[in-house]
Protein backbone atom coordinates (compact mmCIF):
# COMPACT_ATOMS: atom_id res chain seq x y z
CA UNK A 1 0.00 0.00 0.00
CA UNK A 2 2.85 1.97 1.53
CA UNK A 3 4.66 2.21 -1.97
CA UNK A 4 1.87 2.22 -4.34
CA UNK A 5 1.45 5.65 -2.67
CA UNK A 6 5.27 6.40 -3.06
CA UNK A 7 4.87 5.54 -6.40
CA UNK A 8 1.80 7.56 -7.03
CA UNK A 9 3.43 10.43 -4.84
CA UNK A 10 6.73 10.75 -7.83
CA UNK A 11 4.07 10.06 -10.27
CA UNK A 12 2.23 13.02 -9.31
CA UNK A 13 5.68 15.02 -8.89
CA UNK A 14 6.94 14.17 -12.20
CA UNK A 15 3.84 15.19 -13.96
CA UNK A 16 3.63 18.61 -11.82
CA UNK A 17 7.31 18.59 -12.83
CA UNK A 18 6.71 18.38 -16.64
CA UNK A 19 3.79 21.14 -16.18
CA UNK A 20 6.05 23.30 -14.47
CA UNK A 21 8.44 22.79 -18.05
CA UNK A 22 5.54 23.29 -20.44
CA UNK A 23 4.57 26.90 -18.10
CA UNK A 24 7.90 28.07 -18.33
CA UNK A 25 8.37 27.34 -22.23
CA UNK A 26 4.87 28.65 -22.38
CA UNK A 27 5.68 32.20 -20.60
CA UNK A 28 9.33 32.16 -22.61
CA UNK A 29 7.47 32.04 -26.00
CA UNK A 30 5.11 34.04 -24.73
CA UNK A 31 7.39 37.09 -23.44
CA UNK A 32 9.93 36.21 -26.86
CA UNK A 33 7.22 36.93 -29.33
CA UNK A 34 6.01 39.87 -27.82
CA UNK A 35 9.75 41.16 -27.34
CA UNK A 36 9.97 40.36 -31.24
CA UNK A 37 6.76 42.50 -31.92
CA UNK A 38 7.57 45.20 -29.87
CA UNK A 39 11.06 45.74 -31.40
CA UNK A 40 9.44 45.31 -34.79
CA UNK A 41 6.50 47.20 -34.89
CA UNK A 42 8.05 50.24 -32.27
CA UNK A 43 11.58 51.44 -32.97
CA UNK A 44 12.60 51.85 -29.14
CA UNK A 45 16.01 52.62 -30.51
CA UNK A 46 15.00 56.04 -32.45
CA UNK A 47 17.17 59.17 -31.27
CA UNK A 48 15.05 61.65 -32.61
CA UNK A 49 14.44 64.71 -30.50
CA UNK A 50 10.86 63.98 -29.55
CA UNK A 51 11.51 60.17 -29.32
CA UNK A 52 14.74 60.91 -26.76
CA UNK A 53 12.29 63.53 -24.60
CA UNK A 54 9.84 60.82 -24.41
CA UNK A 55 12.72 57.80 -23.43
CA UNK A 56 13.90 60.54 -20.83
CA UNK A 57 10.72 62.05 -19.39
CA UNK A 58 12.80 64.77 -19.75
CA UNK A 59 9.35 66.70 -21.32
CA UNK A 60 8.53 67.00 -17.51
CA UNK A 61 10.96 69.62 -16.57
CA UNK A 62 9.02 71.85 -18.59
CA UNK A 63 5.25 70.63 -18.69
CA UNK A 64 2.62 69.48 -15.85
CA UNK A 65 1.41 66.96 -17.92
CA UNK A 66 1.99 64.83 -21.18
CA UNK A 67 -0.68 66.48 -22.76
CA UNK A 68 0.80 69.80 -22.85
CA UNK A 69 4.25 68.50 -24.17
CA UNK A 70 2.36 67.29 -27.00
CA UNK A 71 0.14 70.74 -27.59
CA UNK A 72 4.05 72.20 -27.73
CA UNK A 73 4.90 69.74 -30.27
CA UNK A 74 1.34 69.68 -32.30
CA UNK A 75 2.02 73.87 -32.83
CA UNK A 76 4.84 74.00 -33.51
CA UNK A 77 4.66 71.38 -36.32
CA UNK A 78 3.87 72.99 -39.59
CA UNK A 79 1.61 70.01 -40.85
CA UNK A 80 0.07 69.58 -37.33
CA UNK A 81 0.75 66.07 -36.94
CA UNK A 82 3.81 64.60 -35.19
CA UNK A 83 5.09 60.81 -35.34
CA UNK A 84 6.30 59.61 -31.50
CA UNK A 85 8.51 56.43 -33.01
CA UNK A 86 9.32 55.19 -29.88
CA UNK A 87 5.20 54.51 -29.50
CA UNK A 88 4.43 53.98 -33.29
CA UNK A 89 1.87 56.90 -32.65
CA UNK A 90 1.13 59.29 -35.06
CA UNK A 91 -0.85 62.37 -33.30
CA UNK A 92 -2.51 64.83 -35.32
CA UNK A 93 -4.32 68.60 -34.33
CA UNK A 94 -4.83 68.36 -38.06
CA UNK A 95 -9.14 68.63 -38.26
CA UNK A 96 -8.78 67.31 -42.14
CA UNK A 97 -6.70 64.37 -40.49
CA UNK A 98 -9.24 63.84 -37.81
CA UNK A 99 -12.41 63.81 -40.78
CA UNK A 100 -10.70 61.56 -42.54
CA UNK A 101 -9.77 59.31 -39.95
CA UNK A 102 -13.48 59.80 -38.37
CA UNK A 103 -15.17 59.81 -41.28
CA UNK A 104 -13.62 59.42 -44.73
CA UNK A 105 -11.99 56.59 -44.14
CA UNK A 106 -13.37 54.94 -41.54
CA UNK A 107 -13.33 51.40 -42.13
CA UNK A 108 -8.94 51.66 -42.10
CA UNK A 109 -9.09 53.25 -38.51
CA UNK A 110 -11.27 50.69 -36.46
CA UNK A 111 -10.33 51.00 -32.38
CA UNK A 112 -8.50 47.51 -33.38
CA UNK A 113 -7.45 44.60 -31.55
CA UNK A 114 -4.92 46.48 -29.42
CA UNK A 115 -7.52 48.72 -27.79
CA UNK A 116 -10.15 46.17 -27.46
CA UNK A 117 -7.30 43.73 -25.70
CA UNK A 118 -6.74 46.59 -23.11
CA UNK A 119 -10.17 47.05 -21.90
CA UNK A 120 -11.64 43.69 -23.14
CA UNK A 121 -11.52 42.14 -19.35
CA UNK A 122 -13.61 44.97 -18.30
CA UNK A 123 -15.87 45.79 -21.18
CA UNK A 124 -16.06 42.42 -23.12
CA UNK A 125 -18.16 42.65 -26.62
CA UNK A 126 -19.91 46.07 -25.43
CA UNK A 127 -20.28 48.87 -28.03
CA UNK A 128 -16.98 50.98 -26.55
CA UNK A 129 -15.07 48.06 -27.26
CA UNK A 130 -15.58 46.76 -30.49
CA UNK A 131 -15.59 46.85 -34.08
CA UNK A 132 -17.54 46.10 -37.57
CA UNK A 133 -20.75 44.19 -37.18
CA UNK A 134 -21.03 44.12 -33.20
CA UNK A 135 -20.55 47.81 -32.92
CA UNK A 136 -22.92 48.14 -35.59
CA UNK A 137 -25.81 46.34 -34.30
CA UNK A 138 -25.15 47.94 -30.38
CA UNK A 139 -24.79 51.44 -32.35
CA UNK A 140 -27.97 51.23 -34.16
CA UNK A 141 -30.23 49.58 -31.02
CA UNK A 142 -28.94 52.03 -28.84
CA UNK A 143 -29.27 55.51 -31.26
CA UNK A 144 -32.87 54.31 -31.12
CA UNK A 145 -33.74 54.21 -27.73
CA UNK A 146 -31.03 56.99 -26.87
CA UNK A 147 -33.17 59.64 -29.52
CA UNK A 148 -36.64 58.29 -27.76
CA UNK A 149 -38.78 61.19 -26.23
CA UNK A 150 -39.78 59.44 -23.43
CA UNK A 151 -35.96 58.09 -22.68
CA UNK A 152 -34.87 61.60 -22.82
CA UNK A 153 -37.55 63.24 -20.63
CA UNK A 154 -36.34 59.85 -17.87
CA UNK A 155 -32.90 60.78 -18.17
CA UNK A 156 -33.92 64.61 -17.50
CA UNK A 157 -36.06 63.18 -14.26
CA UNK A 158 -33.05 61.16 -12.99
CA UNK A 159 -30.88 64.40 -13.33
CA UNK A 160 -33.34 66.63 -11.40
CA UNK A 161 -33.96 64.35 -8.75
CA UNK A 162 -30.32 64.07 -7.89
CA UNK A 163 -29.81 67.19 -7.95
CA UNK A 164 -32.57 68.69 -5.82
CA UNK A 165 -32.38 65.61 -3.27
CA UNK A 166 -29.27 64.91 -3.24
CA UNK A 167 -26.94 67.14 -4.81
CA UNK A 168 -27.91 70.38 -3.36
CA UNK A 169 -28.97 69.04 0.52
CA UNK A 170 -25.33 67.84 0.58
CA UNK A 171 -23.73 71.04 0.20
CA UNK A 172 -26.05 72.68 1.76
CA UNK A 173 -24.18 70.94 4.78
CA UNK A 174 -21.02 72.08 3.75
CA UNK A 175 -22.22 75.86 3.20
CA UNK A 176 -20.43 78.23 5.61
CA UNK A 177 -19.24 75.73 8.12
CA UNK A 178 -15.02 76.47 7.11
CA UNK A 179 -15.23 72.59 6.02
CA UNK A 180 -13.16 71.89 1.96
CA UNK A 181 -15.32 69.76 0.51
CA UNK A 182 -13.46 68.29 -3.07
CA UNK A 183 -15.86 68.90 -5.60
CA UNK A 184 -14.55 66.15 -7.61
CA UNK A 185 -15.03 63.23 -6.13
CA UNK A 186 -18.81 64.93 -5.67
CA UNK A 187 -19.23 65.44 -9.09
CA UNK A 188 -18.12 61.59 -9.54
CA UNK A 189 -20.57 60.33 -6.99
CA UNK A 190 -23.20 62.48 -8.65
CA UNK A 191 -22.71 61.33 -12.22
CA UNK A 192 -22.56 57.31 -11.23
CA UNK A 193 -25.68 57.53 -9.48
CA UNK A 194 -26.99 59.02 -12.67
CA UNK A 195 -25.24 56.87 -15.37
CA UNK A 196 -26.24 53.77 -12.99
CA UNK A 197 -30.35 54.92 -12.53
CA UNK A 198 -30.11 55.53 -16.56
CA UNK A 199 -28.32 52.62 -17.98
CA UNK A 200 -29.42 49.77 -15.36
CA UNK A 201 -32.47 51.10 -13.49
CA UNK A 202 -30.37 50.71 -10.14
CA UNK A 203 -29.45 53.62 -7.62
CA UNK A 204 -26.41 53.23 -5.94
CA UNK A 205 -26.82 56.28 -3.60
CA UNK A 206 -23.22 57.19 -3.77
CA UNK A 207 -23.86 61.10 -2.78
CA UNK A 208 -25.38 59.74 0.97
CA UNK A 209 -21.77 60.31 2.30
CA UNK A 210 -23.13 58.43 5.62
CA UNK A 211 -23.63 55.02 3.46
CA UNK A 212 -20.45 53.43 2.55
CA UNK A 213 -18.74 53.63 -0.78
CA UNK A 214 -20.72 51.75 -3.02
CA UNK A 215 -18.89 48.44 -4.17
CA UNK A 216 -20.02 48.86 -7.70
CA UNK A 217 -18.66 52.26 -7.74
CA UNK A 218 -15.26 51.63 -5.98
CA UNK A 219 -15.28 48.32 -8.52
CA UNK A 220 -15.66 50.65 -11.36
CA UNK A 221 -12.96 53.06 -10.34
CA UNK A 222 -10.69 50.10 -9.61
CA UNK A 223 -11.28 48.90 -12.99
CA UNK A 224 -10.94 51.56 -15.29
CA UNK A 225 -7.95 53.24 -13.43
CA UNK A 226 -6.32 49.56 -13.56
CA UNK A 227 -7.35 49.10 -16.62
CA UNK A 228 -5.94 52.23 -18.30
CA UNK A 229 -2.48 51.67 -16.63
CA UNK A 230 -2.42 48.89 -18.88
CA UNK A 231 -2.26 51.58 -21.59
CA UNK A 232 0.74 53.60 -20.62
CA UNK A 233 2.87 50.99 -19.41
CA UNK A 234 5.42 50.58 -22.39
CA UNK A 235 4.56 47.37 -23.67
CA UNK A 236 1.73 44.86 -23.27
CA UNK A 237 4.06 42.44 -22.39
CA UNK A 238 4.10 43.76 -18.79
CA UNK A 239 0.36 43.31 -17.81
CA UNK A 240 0.33 40.62 -20.19
CA UNK A 241 2.32 38.50 -18.57
CA UNK A 242 1.04 40.04 -14.83
CA UNK A 243 -2.45 38.36 -16.17
CA UNK A 244 -0.59 34.99 -16.68
CA UNK A 245 0.62 34.77 -13.57
CA UNK A 246 -2.45 36.45 -11.77
CA UNK A 247 -0.10 38.58 -9.46
CA UNK A 248 -0.20 42.63 -8.42
CA UNK A 249 -2.14 45.00 -9.88
CA UNK A 250 -3.76 42.15 -12.65
CA UNK A 251 -5.22 40.31 -9.30
CA UNK A 252 -6.45 43.31 -8.46
CA UNK A 253 -8.06 44.09 -12.01
CA UNK A 254 -9.04 40.74 -11.99
CA UNK A 255 -11.18 41.01 -8.77
CA UNK A 256 -12.76 44.53 -9.45
CA UNK A 257 -13.92 43.12 -12.55
CA UNK A 258 -15.16 40.36 -11.24
CA UNK A 259 -17.21 42.22 -8.57
CA UNK A 260 -18.54 44.28 -11.04
CA UNK A 261 -19.53 41.51 -13.31
CA UNK A 262 -21.42 39.67 -9.59
CA UNK A 263 -23.54 43.03 -9.63
CA UNK A 264 -24.35 43.57 -12.98
CA UNK A 265 -25.49 39.71 -13.13
CA UNK A 266 -27.44 40.30 -10.09
CA UNK A 267 -29.45 43.50 -11.59
CA UNK A 268 -29.92 42.06 -15.06
CA UNK A 269 -31.37 38.75 -13.18
CA UNK A 270 -33.66 40.87 -10.80
CA UNK A 271 -34.88 42.65 -13.67
CA UNK A 272 -35.49 39.47 -15.71
CA UNK A 273 -37.73 38.14 -12.61
CA UNK A 274 -40.06 41.55 -12.66
CA UNK A 275 -40.58 41.88 -16.12
CA UNK A 276 -43.80 42.35 -16.73
CA UNK A 277 -44.74 43.80 -13.29
CA UNK A 278 -43.71 46.93 -14.33
CA UNK A 279 -42.63 48.96 -16.87
CA UNK A 280 -38.98 50.05 -17.02
CA UNK A 281 -37.65 53.06 -19.18
CA UNK A 282 -33.74 52.67 -18.60
CA UNK A 283 -31.21 51.27 -21.35
CA UNK A 284 -31.68 47.54 -19.68
CA UNK A 285 -34.99 46.76 -19.81
CA UNK A 286 -35.06 48.53 -22.81
CA UNK A 287 -32.63 46.37 -24.57
CA UNK A 288 -33.79 43.40 -23.13
CA UNK A 289 -36.35 43.05 -25.63
CA UNK A 290 -33.75 42.78 -28.57
CA UNK A 291 -31.13 40.72 -26.64
CA UNK A 292 -31.35 37.20 -24.45
CA UNK A 293 -27.89 36.73 -24.14
CA UNK A 294 -27.32 37.96 -20.58
CA UNK A 295 -23.83 38.43 -20.75
CA UNK A 296 -23.92 40.20 -23.97
CA UNK A 297 -26.47 42.62 -22.06
CA UNK A 298 -24.20 42.87 -19.33
CA UNK A 299 -21.35 44.25 -21.82
CA UNK A 300 -23.83 46.10 -23.54
CA UNK A 301 -24.74 48.02 -20.44
CA UNK A 302 -20.87 48.28 -18.51
CA UNK A 303 -19.72 50.06 -21.84
CA UNK A 304 -22.26 52.56 -20.73
CA UNK A 305 -21.17 53.04 -17.38
CA UNK A 306 -17.89 53.64 -17.95
CA UNK A 307 -19.12 56.26 -21.15
CA UNK A 308 -21.15 58.57 -19.24
CA UNK A 309 -19.39 58.51 -15.75
CA UNK A 310 -16.16 60.16 -15.00
CA UNK A 311 -16.90 62.33 -18.56
CA UNK A 312 -19.71 64.11 -16.66
CA UNK A 313 -17.79 64.56 -13.46
CA UNK A 314 -15.00 65.84 -15.24
CA UNK A 315 -16.46 68.30 -17.40
CA UNK A 316 -18.25 69.51 -14.29
CA UNK A 317 -15.16 70.09 -12.26
CA UNK A 318 -13.53 71.86 -14.64
CA UNK A 319 -16.15 73.99 -15.09
CA UNK A 320 -16.36 75.13 -11.62
CA UNK A 321 -12.55 75.70 -11.73
CA UNK A 322 -13.24 77.94 -15.01
CA UNK A 323 -15.84 79.81 -13.08
CA UNK A 324 -14.33 80.35 -9.57
CA UNK A 325 -11.58 82.02 -11.88
CA UNK A 326 -14.09 83.82 -14.14
CA UNK A 327 -16.47 85.54 -11.78
CA UNK A 328 -18.18 87.50 -15.07
CA UNK A 329 -18.67 84.70 -16.90
CA UNK A 330 -20.76 82.91 -13.74
CA UNK A 331 -22.41 86.87 -13.79
CA UNK A 332 -23.50 86.19 -16.51
CA UNK A 333 -24.98 83.15 -16.34
CA UNK A 334 -26.28 83.95 -13.63
CA UNK A 335 -28.23 87.28 -15.36
CA UNK A 336 -29.75 85.17 -18.22
CA UNK A 337 -30.84 82.43 -15.60
CA UNK A 338 -32.40 85.49 -14.16
CA UNK A 339 -33.80 86.82 -16.79
CA UNK A 340 -35.39 82.71 -18.46
CA UNK A 341 -36.15 81.65 -15.11
CA UNK A 342 -37.65 84.59 -13.58
CA UNK A 343 -35.83 84.34 -10.40
CA UNK A 344 -37.90 82.71 -7.89
CA UNK A 345 -37.99 78.93 -9.63
CA UNK A 346 -34.84 76.74 -8.03
CA UNK A 347 -34.61 74.20 -11.04
CA UNK A 348 -34.81 74.72 -15.13
CA UNK A 349 -37.50 72.92 -17.49
CA UNK A 350 -35.36 71.34 -20.09
CA UNK A 351 -36.88 73.62 -22.39
CA UNK A 352 -35.31 76.68 -20.58
CA UNK A 353 -32.19 75.12 -20.52
CA UNK A 354 -32.50 74.91 -24.16
CA UNK A 355 -32.97 78.87 -24.05
CA UNK A 356 -29.90 79.51 -22.09
CA UNK A 357 -27.09 80.00 -25.03
CA UNK A 358 -24.53 81.58 -22.77
CA UNK A 359 -24.28 78.64 -20.48
CA UNK A 360 -24.16 76.60 -23.57
CA UNK A 361 -21.56 78.16 -24.56
CA UNK A 362 -19.76 78.19 -21.51
CA UNK A 363 -20.50 74.54 -21.20
CA UNK A 364 -18.80 74.12 -25.10
CA UNK A 365 -15.72 76.21 -23.97
CA UNK A 366 -14.94 74.79 -20.87
CA UNK A 367 -14.70 71.20 -22.67
CA UNK A 368 -12.74 73.53 -25.96
CA UNK A 369 -9.95 74.33 -23.19
CA UNK A 370 -10.67 70.76 -20.63
CA UNK A 371 -11.71 68.20 -22.90
CA UNK A 372 -12.79 64.82 -20.45
CA UNK A 373 -11.26 62.60 -23.49
CA UNK A 374 -8.17 64.46 -23.76
CA UNK A 375 -7.10 62.02 -26.89
CA UNK A 376 -8.38 58.66 -28.55
CA UNK A 377 -6.50 56.54 -30.99
CA UNK A 378 -6.96 54.02 -33.65
CA UNK A 379 -5.32 51.95 -35.27
CA UNK A 380 -4.92 51.94 -38.79
CA UNK A 381 -5.41 48.61 -41.24
CA UNK A 382 -4.19 49.50 -44.40
CA UNK A 383 -1.04 51.98 -45.53
CA UNK A 384 -2.33 54.96 -46.03
CA UNK A 385 -1.65 59.02 -46.42
CA UNK A 386 -3.55 61.20 -44.48
CA UNK A 387 -4.73 64.29 -46.30
CA UNK A 388 -1.61 66.43 -44.78
CA UNK A 389 0.61 64.25 -46.54
CA UNK A 390 1.49 62.02 -43.15
CA UNK A 391 2.14 58.47 -44.15
CA UNK A 392 1.11 56.09 -42.01
CA UNK A 393 2.04 52.00 -41.88
CA UNK A 394 -0.60 49.69 -41.64
CA UNK A 395 -0.73 49.01 -37.71
CA UNK A 396 0.13 52.30 -36.85
CA UNK A 397 -2.00 53.73 -33.52
CA UNK A 398 -3.43 57.44 -35.14
CA UNK A 399 -4.19 59.66 -32.01
CA UNK A 400 -6.43 62.63 -32.56
CA UNK A 401 -5.90 65.13 -29.35
CA UNK A 402 -8.76 67.00 -28.61
CA UNK A 403 -6.77 68.69 -26.02
CA UNK A 404 -3.94 69.92 -28.18
CA UNK A 405 -6.44 70.94 -30.77
CA UNK A 406 -8.47 73.02 -28.11
CA UNK A 407 -5.20 74.94 -27.41
CA UNK A 408 -4.07 75.49 -31.30
CA UNK A 409 -3.62 78.99 -31.98
CA UNK A 410 -4.51 78.48 -35.53
CA UNK A 411 -7.54 77.20 -35.08
CA UNK A 412 -8.87 79.04 -32.59
CA UNK A 413 -6.83 82.51 -32.66
CA UNK A 414 -4.57 84.33 -30.75
CA UNK A 415 -6.60 84.30 -27.21
CA UNK A 416 -7.11 80.34 -27.54
CA UNK A 417 -5.95 80.35 -24.10
CA UNK A 418 -8.49 82.39 -22.34
CA UNK A 419 -11.53 81.16 -21.50
CA UNK A 420 -14.11 82.92 -23.69
CA UNK A 421 -17.80 81.39 -23.78
CA UNK A 422 -18.71 85.01 -25.97
CA UNK A 423 -16.60 82.84 -29.08
CA UNK A 424 -19.31 80.84 -29.26
CA UNK A 425 -22.28 82.87 -29.92
CA UNK A 426 -23.29 84.96 -32.60
CA UNK A 427 -25.84 87.47 -32.32
CA UNK A 428 -26.48 85.66 -28.76
CA UNK A 429 -27.25 82.80 -30.26
CA UNK A 430 -24.75 79.50 -29.88
CA UNK A 431 -23.13 78.38 -33.32
CA UNK A 432 -21.87 74.94 -33.41
CA UNK A 433 -18.36 74.48 -34.70
CA UNK A 434 -17.28 72.26 -36.96
CA UNK A 435 -16.87 68.71 -35.04
CA UNK A 436 -13.75 67.73 -36.49
CA UNK A 437 -12.37 70.73 -35.58
CA UNK A 438 -13.82 70.41 -31.89
CA UNK A 439 -14.40 66.52 -31.89
CA UNK A 440 -14.79 66.35 -27.77
CA UNK A 441 -17.46 63.77 -28.38
CA UNK A 442 -15.67 62.59 -30.77
CA UNK A 443 -17.23 62.99 -34.56
CA UNK A 444 -18.08 61.22 -37.76
CA UNK A 445 -19.76 58.02 -37.36
CA UNK A 446 -19.07 56.67 -33.80
CA UNK A 447 -19.67 60.27 -32.20
CA UNK A 448 -20.79 60.06 -28.43
CA UNK A 449 -24.16 58.72 -28.15
CA UNK A 450 -24.87 60.50 -25.03
CA UNK A 451 -23.58 63.90 -25.69
CA UNK A 452 -27.41 65.36 -25.48
CA UNK A 453 -27.63 63.61 -22.15
CA UNK A 454 -24.28 65.10 -20.79
CA UNK A 455 -24.76 68.40 -21.56
CA UNK A 456 -27.94 68.42 -20.33
CA UNK A 457 -26.74 66.78 -17.36
CA UNK A 458 -23.57 69.24 -17.10
CA UNK A 459 -25.89 72.53 -17.90
CA UNK A 460 -28.79 71.44 -14.98
CA UNK A 461 -26.31 70.83 -12.27
CA UNK A 462 -23.91 73.91 -12.92
CA UNK A 463 -26.68 76.44 -13.42
CA UNK A 464 -28.42 74.82 -10.14
CA UNK A 465 -25.35 75.43 -7.84
CA UNK A 466 -24.22 78.59 -9.35
CA UNK A 467 -27.57 79.96 -8.79
CA UNK A 468 -27.19 78.75 -5.06
CA UNK A 469 -23.73 78.98 -3.88
CA UNK A 470 -20.36 80.91 -4.16
CA UNK A 471 -17.49 78.49 -4.61
CA UNK A 472 -13.89 79.46 -2.99
CA UNK A 473 -11.26 77.34 -5.01
CA UNK A 474 -8.58 76.34 -2.14
CA UNK A 475 -6.77 74.22 -4.57
CA UNK A 476 -5.53 73.94 -7.07
CA UNK A 477 -5.73 77.67 -7.80
CA UNK A 478 -3.80 78.31 -10.72
CA UNK A 479 -3.06 76.41 -14.43
CA UNK A 480 -1.30 74.51 -14.91
CA UNK A 481 -3.31 72.27 -13.02
CA UNK A 482 -2.17 68.71 -12.91
CA UNK A 483 -3.84 65.66 -14.35
CA UNK A 484 -3.92 61.72 -13.14
CA UNK A 485 -3.41 59.14 -16.07
CA UNK A 486 -6.44 57.81 -17.06
CA UNK A 487 -9.16 57.10 -19.43
CA UNK A 488 -10.90 60.46 -18.31
CA UNK A 489 -9.07 63.92 -17.32
CA UNK A 490 -9.39 63.50 -13.44
CA UNK A 491 -7.23 66.62 -11.34
CA UNK A 492 -4.61 65.24 -9.60
CA UNK A 493 -6.10 65.66 -6.18
CA UNK A 494 -9.34 66.98 -6.74
CA UNK A 495 -10.86 70.17 -6.79
CA UNK A 496 -11.15 71.63 -3.20
CA UNK A 497 -13.14 74.44 -2.48
CA UNK A 498 -15.15 76.20 0.33
CA UNK A 499 -18.92 76.70 -0.05
CA UNK A 500 -20.92 79.44 1.01
CA UNK A 501 -24.67 80.91 0.42
CA UNK A 502 -24.64 83.07 -3.07
CA UNK A 503 -24.00 86.83 -2.54
CA UNK A 504 -26.82 88.48 -3.94
CA UNK A 505 -26.06 92.69 -3.82
C1 LIG B 1 -19.28 65.40 -21.28
C2 LIG B 1 -19.55 64.11 -21.36
C3 LIG B 1 -19.10 63.19 -22.45
C4 LIG B 1 -18.05 63.29 -23.32
C5 LIG B 1 -17.04 64.44 -23.44
C6 LIG B 1 -18.06 62.11 -24.15
C7 LIG B 1 -17.13 61.86 -25.14
C8 LIG B 1 -17.10 60.70 -25.89
C9 LIG B 1 -16.05 60.33 -26.79
C10 LIG B 1 -14.78 61.14 -27.07
C11 LIG B 1 -16.37 59.14 -27.33
C12 LIG B 1 -15.54 58.31 -28.31
C13 LIG B 1 -14.69 57.35 -27.50
C14 LIG B 1 -14.06 56.28 -28.32
O1 LIG B 1 -14.60 55.87 -29.36
O2 LIG B 1 -13.01 55.80 -27.92
C15 LIG B 1 -17.66 58.75 -26.78
C16 LIG B 1 -18.32 57.59 -27.11
C17 LIG B 1 -19.47 57.18 -26.50
N1 LIG B 1 -20.19 57.85 -25.54
FE1 LIG B 1 -19.73 59.64 -24.74
N2 LIG B 1 -19.10 61.33 -23.77
C18 LIG B 1 -19.77 61.94 -22.74
C19 LIG B 1 -20.87 61.45 -22.06
C20 LIG B 1 -21.56 60.32 -22.38
C21 LIG B 1 -22.75 59.84 -21.69
C22 LIG B 1 -23.44 60.54 -20.52
C23 LIG B 1 -23.10 58.67 -22.29
C24 LIG B 1 -24.24 57.75 -21.98
C25 LIG B 1 -25.44 58.09 -21.78
C26 LIG B 1 -22.15 58.43 -23.36
C27 LIG B 1 -22.20 57.34 -24.20
C28 LIG B 1 -21.26 57.07 -25.17
C29 LIG B 1 -21.25 55.85 -25.95
C30 LIG B 1 -22.24 54.71 -25.86
C31 LIG B 1 -20.14 55.92 -26.80
C32 LIG B 1 -19.68 54.88 -27.82
C33 LIG B 1 -20.20 55.28 -29.18
C34 LIG B 1 -19.72 54.32 -30.27
O3 LIG B 1 -18.66 53.73 -30.12
O4 LIG B 1 -20.43 54.22 -31.28
N3 LIG B 1 -21.24 59.45 -23.38
N4 LIG B 1 -18.07 59.71 -25.91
Amino acid sequence: MSSKLVSLFLESLETSNFLFHVFIIYVFSFVGFFLVRFTFRLKPWCNCDVCVDFRTSSWSFQYNNLCDWYTHLLEKSSSGTIHVHVLGNVITSNPENVEYILKTRFENYPKGKPFSTLLGDLLGKGIFNVDGEPWRFQRKMASLEINNVSIRSYAFEIVAFEISKRLIPLLEMYKSNGVVLDLQDVFQRFSFDNICKFSFGWDPNCLDLSLPVSELANAFDIASKLSAERAISGSSLVWKLKKLLNIGSEKRLKEAIKTIHLLADDVIMQKKRNMGSFQSNDLLSRFMGSVDDDKYLRDIVVSFLLAGRDTVASTLTSFFWLMANNKKARDTIRQEADKIMGGNQDFATIAQLKEMHYLHAAVYECMRLFPPVQFDSKFCQNDDILPDGTFVKKGTRVTYHPYAMGRMEKLWGQDCLEFKPERWLVNGCFKPENPFKYPVFQAGLRVCLGKEMAIMEVKSAALALINKFDFDVVSPKQEPIKFMPGLTATLKGGLHVLIKERDIQ
